[in-house]
């Protein structure tokens, strides 16, 4: 039997029989918490998950792999993005701000799965929480949607305005937060997808501890990944994202899931990217791209330009490039304003790029172009809420920044280079690609390491 009292950081969910004052793992002070294990049901539980027909290696050359088994998501987005469709028995996390629409684009999932096959009119969308009580589906492809933030009828409200809450018989809804019932339920019905929304919310009552705390988080991941393993059901499960940009009940989530999902975007546009973070079934960093409306997410066919905003020409400031996001080549508008200052330490203000990044190429202008920064305070803006890692930006943003700067409308240009600190421009991955997409897209001033050497060069041509 192991100690009925555990110690776990919430940083980074170290273990430890006794209380430190630090994390040896991840330095932390003060954020070992307590947790008890009240009884070992939970633990016994744990072990009657195990597949009751015996353990049999298999080799190699008997193992079928089927693509078609994949489940597709009804969005060819998402699907694309997971590698082409949900694995069986895979547990994928789905990452992002909070309101940022997880619980929509599942939600419509789960609709577009159970409506796949049958649809029947006059049944229930919601199912009560009896339990044992849930009648198992045998024919269709069914979905168990587990909230623990919403009511049954709050789910049916949202699907009613997504616009097909009516005639599903396929999709079950449970508002449920415990885990061990949670567990329970999908060996009971066993479903063909289980999504739980949201991790945070899921406690076992054997822990100490409350929801959302790395042991609780922790726990209910292991007890569905168990699940999911052993009768080849695959699990979505929602995880909110800190301040910081992790998944609470931090790193630990993401290194124990097969995929983690990201949704990001600007709240106040309704562009919605979804990332691989990681994939054990598929490519990372691969992106798909929705829009929210007013009647759930869309996704966005031909989504090059969708980050470009319709502002005259003649506007200065405004600088294109193309990033690259998976294998997509992606058309992005950077801005710049650069204003006079009368701050000893004149402000800089980064969204959508790194800001130590600006700091470096603004350290570049100053020395290498002799452009007066340090008297400006800066502003720098990626259009559409894109957030933008690619090198390939660099040159991007020390041209938007000129154009600012010296009032020269550079609409139609488009910088695609890093630059590095002696104000050189470098190659960067893929030109042919991303060079394609912005001839296709008409435009022809194309100002990359290939065609120039120096940052210096180009601002000269530029007049
Ligand atoms: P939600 O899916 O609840 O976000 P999350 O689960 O990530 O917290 O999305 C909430 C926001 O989305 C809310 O501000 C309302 C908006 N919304 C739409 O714009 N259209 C819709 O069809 C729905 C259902 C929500
Ligand atoms: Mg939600």
């Amino acid at each position: 039997m192991k100690s009925s009292i555990s110690f776990v950081c919430q940083e980074c969910g170290y273990e430890s029989a006794q209380w430190m004052g630090k994390c040896p793992e991840c330095n932390e002070w003060n954020s070992l918490k307590e947790f008890r294990i009240k009884n070992s049901e939970s633990r016994i539980k744990g072990e009657k998950l195990k597949p009751q027909t015996p353990i049999v290696p298999k080799t190699l050359k008997d193992v079928i792999y089927q693509e078609k088994s994949r489940l597709k998501t009804g969005f060819l987005e998402a699907d694309g993005v997971l590698g082409g469709g949900i694995v069986p028995g895979s547990v994928v996390l789905l990452a992002g701000d909070p309101g940022i629409g997880k619980s929509t684009l599942l939600l419509q999932m789960a609709l577009n799965i159970s409506n796949g096959t049958r649809e029947t009119k006059g049944s229930k969308g919601a199912k009560k929480t009896s339990g044992a009580s849930v009648s198992p589906v045998s024919s269709g492809t069914s979905v168990l949607y587990i909230s623990g933030e919403e009511s049954e009828q709050q789910i049916k409200l949202r699907a009613n305005r997504i616009g097909d809450g009516s005639k599903n018989d396929n999709l079950l809804l449970l508002s449920l937060t415990d885990t061990d019932a949670v567990v329970s339920v999908v060996e009971e019905i066993k479903p063909d997808l289980v999504i739980v929304d949201s991790i945070q919310t899921m406690e076992s009552e054997g822990l100490g501890g409350l929801s959302g705390s790395v042991g609780q988080v922790r726990y209910a991941t292991s007890a569905f990944i168990k699940v999911a393993k052993s009768l080849n059901i695959p699990f979505i499960l929602v995880g909110h994202v800190t301040k910081g940009g992790m998944v609470a009940g931090p790193m630990v989530l993401s290194h124990m899931v097969d995929t983690v999902l990201f949704l990001e975007g600007e709240k106040n546009t309704g562009t919605r990217i979804l990332r691989s973070l990681k994939n054990r079934f598929g490519p990372v960093d691969e992106v798909g791209v929705f829009t929210m409306q007013g009647e759930g997410m869309k996704e966005i066919k031909n989504p090059e330009q969708i980050f470009l905003s319709e502002q005259s020409a003649d506007a200065s400031g405004s600088v294109l490039t193309v990033t690259l996001e998976g294998t997509r080549a992606f058309l992005v508008e950077i801005q710049a304003l650069a204003v006079y200052s009368k701050l000893p330490m004149p402000r800089r203000v980064a969204s959508g790029i790194d800001y130590k990044r600006l700091e470096l190429l603004l350290a570049v202008l100053q020395k290498h172009c002799r452009l007066p920064v340090d008297t400006m305070d800066i502003f720098v803006n990626v259009a559409g809420g894109l957030k933008l890692s690619d090198p390939a930006a660099d040159l991007g943003i020390c041209l938007a920044v000129y154009s600012s700067l010296k009032n020269v409308p550079l609409k139609k240009t488009i910088g695609i280079a890093e630059v590095g600190l002696l104000g050189e421009l470098r190659s960067v991955n893929m030109i042919e690609k991303r060079i394609k997409q912005a001839k296709k897209l008409g435009f022809k001033n194309i100002i990359t390491a290939e065609t120039q050497r120096s940052l210096n060069n180009v601002l000269r041509t530029l007049g």
